[in-house]
């Protein structure tokens, strides 16, 4: 079952130490767009916690969108791959974190489309290898971040529930999908202590620019078209990035084992409306935006129904959506050089100038 590649494994552990007197959370993935959030969110209130950040820096790892704590005494960097059975038995052994919150995935659709095959070894394997070591190290509760793109393309008015059947329509919800299934599997056969989030689409600061809506401010404040698929008329449910954190901190301490929760807001916009209000906040004329040709098999609607989580666990959103979005396009607009970093590639670089010239250091 584990795979037999050579590791890849290499940590940094800013106060070179890896005790056990606090609760020890492992995130997978925390050096992309939620997990770098989640991270930030759990170092600033729960300041006993250690974090380990389990992550392989694919082009979507960016340390830059972790500068602000990474000075942290409870915060160490690991990069490794969890679909590298090794990678992920050396930080099991090394750490023996308390909660796993595993978000490391290969996470754009389109990609996905082009090269199925690392969606399967890093969303599917990588889950399972992660669920194995999970187990094998007695955690108390893996968190499996999924995604409402599992149960495919959602009709008329009608919100998908957590008991509906999951119907993907390509390879990257697939692929989620997959790795849901030995979710309820670890749980089923094995009595691992586990849940499954299905969030609808997040937004906020540090996302990466190939996803709507950092694309649309980004490419507006570049003067750059704004492809728009298709239409535009397919519609998506959104969420400030912080309410998910808040989402995933609650089912990770409260969550009844075994449950997935749905995560929504019930705030849904066509794509080329959504657009459309982002430019006339922005104050920038509609003519950047370029219809493209549609993306293959493109779900028109995604919905949840989130009732559950509100009512067992006490979760809603509590971030007003047009305050977010201003929030979120004055930090792209401040954070001209993040977006600039990654156009030009230079982001890639950092952890070698970085983490490597200190573990060095250290050695
Ligand atoms: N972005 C959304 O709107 C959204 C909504 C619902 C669910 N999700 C889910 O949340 C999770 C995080 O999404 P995101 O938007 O932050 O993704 P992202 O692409 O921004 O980040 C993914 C992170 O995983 C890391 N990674 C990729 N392959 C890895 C591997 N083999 N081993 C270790 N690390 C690896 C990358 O380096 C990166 O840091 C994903 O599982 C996604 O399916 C995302």
């Amino acid at each position: 079952m584990y795979s037999k590649t050579e590791s890849t494994f290499e940590f940094f552990d800013s106060d070179n130490t890896s005790n056990k007197e606090h609760k020890i959370i492992l995130v997978t993935g925390g050096a992309g767009f939620i997990g770098s959030n989640f991270i930030r969110y759990l170092i600033e209130k729960y300041p006993n916690f250690k974090i380990i950040n389990f992550d392989k820096l694919t082009y979507a790892g960016n340390l830059n969108n972790l500068t602000t704590i990474e000075d942290n005494a409870n915060y160490v960097l690991v990069k490794g791959d969890v679909a590298n059975s090794k990678d992920v038995k050396t930080a099991f052994e090394q750490f023996n974190p308390d909660y796993v919150v595993h978000f490391a995935a290969e996470s754009h659709v389109d990609k996905s489309i082009l090269n199925p095959d690392i969606f399967l070894q890093t969303n599917v394997l990588g889950t399972q290898i992660m669920l194995n070591y999970s187990r094998e190290h007695k955690v108390k509760k893996f968190v499996q971040v999924s995604t409402d793109e599992v149960y495919g393309s959602i009709t008329g008015d009608l919100k998908a529930t957590e008991n509906d059947p999951l119907s993907p329509n390509n390879p990257y919800s697939a692929s989620k999908a997959s790795a849901d299934m030995m979710l309820r599997v670890a749980f089923q056969t094995y009595g691992q202590r586990i849940n499954v989030i299905r969030a609808c689409n997040n937004f906020g600061s540090y996302q990466f620019p190939e996803k709507l809506i950092p694309v649309v401010i980004g490419n507006a404040l570049r003067g750059m078209d704004i492809p728009i698929y298709g239409d535009g008329k397919n519609i998506r449910e959104w969420m400030h990035v912080e309410d998910h954190c808040k989402a995933i901190d609650l089912v990770m301490q409260e969550g009844v084992s075994g449950e997935i929760y749905n995560v929504g807001t019930g705030n849904k916009w066509k794509n080329i409306d959504l657009v459309e209000y982002i430019l006339e906040k922005m104050k920038i004329k509609n003519d950047l935006i370029s219809y493209v040709l549609d993306r293959q098999g493109h779900d028109m609607r995604y919905s949840v129904d989130s009732r559950k989580i509100r009512k067992e666990l006490g979760w809603k959103p509590q971030i007003d959506f047009e305050e977010g979005l201003d929030k979120v396009i004055t930090w792209y607009t401040n954070h001209m050089d993040w977006i600039e970093e990654i156009a030009n590639g230079t982001y890639i670089s950092y952890y070698d100038n970085i983490y490597k010239k200190r573990m060095l250091e250290t050695q």
